[in-house]
């Protein structure tokens, strides 16, 4: 098992500036790399990622995957936070632009967003990175909401630009076995 950083409270100072913020992605992308190896099953690894960003990072308020399940339709995957909306079409909100886009989109206020989803009202900023299987399909977004307006930049996108590149060569298994 990897060594686990966590950063329990959110509260205090969550602002982070880019020296700080280069240093914890390179500390948890050593982590989550080593979490994953040996691991073929894609919900396990999203949700292990899931789980060491959220906590590794102050400001970190919602941090997920939305899975693609249908040409252009989202539901929610592995994720650490306040309840998340189920379903997004890829017409609607951030998730759905990026969905669309097959690119990434960094929001510094999530209110100036045309049709952006409030699933906690708390959020004023996010980023969301297309995931991609290895033949380069879209199978998924990676959705990161903060309480801090424009806590995302270029740092944060190229970090988690490599760290969903680790999901390529994840299956995704049958959820339960049923003999
Ligand atoms: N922010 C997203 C919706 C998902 S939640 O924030 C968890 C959007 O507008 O796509």
């Amino acid at each position: 098992m990897a060594e686990y950083t966590l950063v329990a409270e959110k509260t205090g100072e969550l602002r982070m500036d880019a020296a700080a913020k280069e240093e914890r992605y390179a500390t948890l992308a050593a982590q989550i790399e080593a979490t994953l190896v040996g691991e073929p099953d894609l919900t396990a690894a999203m949700a292990s990622i899931a789980c060491l960003l959220h906590n590794g990072f102050p400001y970190y308020f919602w941090t997920g995957f939305y899975r693609r399940v249908s040409p252009t339709r989202l539901l929610v995957g592995p994720y650490q936070g306040t309840l998340g909306c189920l379903d997004i079409d890829f017409a609607r909100g951030v998730c759905g632009a990026c969905a669309t886009r097959e690119e990434a989109i960094v929001v510094d206020d999530v209110h100036a967003f045309p049709g952006h989803i409030a699933c906690d009202s708390a959020s004023a900023s996010e980023i969301v990175l297309p995931v991609f299987d290895a033949g380069g399909a879209l199978i998924a977004v990676l959705d990161v909401d903060s309480t801090l307006p424009a806590a995302f930049d270029e740092v944060d996108q190229r970090w988690l630009e490599r760290i969903v590149a680790l999901l390529a060569d994840k299956e995704a298994m049958p959820v339960v076995w049923r003999g």
